[in-house]
């Protein structure tokens, strides 16, 4: 058997994309609720998005029926905390105790992301990532999590560094919005890095059966052949350390404690202790090969967000992460969007999505073979919230009606509880 019997099949959420309800029961609002502007397509915005708020048994419903192992949601720290007093919602927190109380009905493994990039405008205002003392805000909105949610052994500490540092104070192309030198971005690095050794410790010693991670954006490049030079090339390429949104950036500084340069001068020797914490698994999140070379022609097979289908991307990304870190891996993330609707016979058909599972499940069970995988969590449940690119990129395995917020299951549903039921021996 490639995959092992306790593998751990799942979907995955985040909560600024599924749940809505942005302003309710205490919740306070993010930088994703208030700083918009003209930043989203067609002026969309998360304030309702999938309703999941109000929907979650009707999608824990769905998720039994796919027969799902565990399932990865994140946690709004808007709805928990209300503000740098570190005040606590307590209508917030019950959501999430009774998410997880009926997963665990459900028999469902709740993966939990303590942080998906909806930061609460209250932190912002204060200076955000960029001002150290969010370390201490950050910690106590984890500390109450742990103590609060004791059942839930999976935590991933944050999700895609890459992309909530690099993307949205680098690039400026994700809120919030923001174009910044090397040198802040070695600052701001430095605050979620240590926010992230402190709560892996605060974790642990709340929590002595937690496993702990963080969700990496991570792609390796793919040799352009088997031969050990172009294996080569493709690792040195992969692991550029000074690339603020490359794996190793972010990688080798949390799991090696080597730290690219404008990191390192920030960094006593306690801080980078402090950093390089022991962690349980690794964690990442991938879609595409970077860069990847079509060939002279046009045409080369995309999904609808434009992004190359790479499926060799998931066999190599695992082997190398493995070999560099020496951790088990797993895939926090991985899925496609497609031009999804409900056909005329009521049906969502999406045979490009069914293929898109099989190949790249397929290199993930090639690499399954070689090193350890403890689980695949496919992206997403549900259509939802897609960041800027609002509502038209359809990633879910059920179709949702944003009018009437009904659900359809697509085929590729009932294909992936297939795979899950036969232990991914039938691809
Ligand atoms: C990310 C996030 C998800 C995305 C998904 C598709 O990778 O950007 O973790 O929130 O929705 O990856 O882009």
């Amino acid at each position: 058997m490639s995959f092992d019997k306790n593998f751990l099949w799942g979907a995955a959420s985040a909560s600024t994309q599924i749940e809505g309800a942005y302003k309710e029961d205490g919740k306070v609002l993010s930088i994703w609720d208030a700083l918009l502007g003209d930043h989203i397509k067609h002026g969309e915005n998360a304030f309702v998005a999938c309703d999941h708020y109000h929907r979650f048994s009707e999608d824990i419903a769905i998720m039994k029926q796919l027969g799902l192992k565990s399932y990865r949601f994140s946690v709004s720290w808007c709805r928990v905390i209300k503000n740098s007093s570190g005040e606590i919602n307590e209508k917030g927190l019950s959501f999430y105790k009774e998410l997880v109380a009926q997963l665990l009905a459900n028999g469902i493994e709740p993966l939990c992301t303590i942080y998906h990039w909806d930061l609460p405008m209250w932190a912002y205002e204060l200076g955000g990532w960029k001002n150290e003392e969010i370390i201490k805000w950050y910690l106590h909105y984890v500390k109450t999590l742990v103590k609060e949610l004791p059942e839930i052994k999976y935590w991933f500490t944050f999700n895609e560094p890459q992309c909530f540092v690099g993307l949205s104070y680098y690039l400026g192309v994700q809120a919030p919005f923001e174009k910044n030198d090397i040198s802040t971005i070695a600052q701001i690095s430095r605050n979620v890095m240590l926010a992230h050794g402190e709560a892996v410790k605060a974790i642990r010693t709340l929590n002595q059966e937690a496993k702990v991670s963080l969700a990496f954006a991570n792609a390796a490049f793919i040799p352009v052949s088997q031969k050990d030079s172009d294996v080569e090339e493709a690792k040195t390429k992969s692991f550029n350390i000074e690339d603020p949104v490359g794996i190793s950036w972010w990688g080798d500084s949390i799991l090696l404690g080597k730290f690219p340069e404008p990191l390192n001068k920030l960094l006593s020797e306690e801080d980078k202790n402090t950093i390089c914490q022991p962690l349980d698994f690794y964690a990442f999140n991938t879609y595409n090969a970077p860069d990847w070379v079509e060939g002279p022609f046009n045409g080369y097979p995309t999904t609808t967000m434009g992004w190359k289908v790479t499926p060799d991307v998931l066999y190599w990304t695992t082997k190398f992460l493995y070999e560099r870190y020496g951790k088990p891996i797993m895939v926090s993330e991985n899925g496609m969007a497609n031009c999804d609707w409900v056909m005329s016979d009521g049906k969502v058909h999406d045979p490009q999505r069914i293929d898109f599972i099989k190949q790249y499940l397929n290199s993930l069970k090639k690499a399954a073979d070689e090193v350890p995988v403890i689980g695949y969590q496919y992206w997403a449940l549900t259509d939802n919230f897609e960041w800027t690119c609002g509502y038209d990129s359809r990633f879910g395995l059920v179709y949702i009606d944003y009018s009437s917020q009904k659900r359809t299951l697509k085929d590729s549903a009932y294909y992936y509880a297939d795979i899950i039921k036969n232990n991914g021996e039938n691809l």
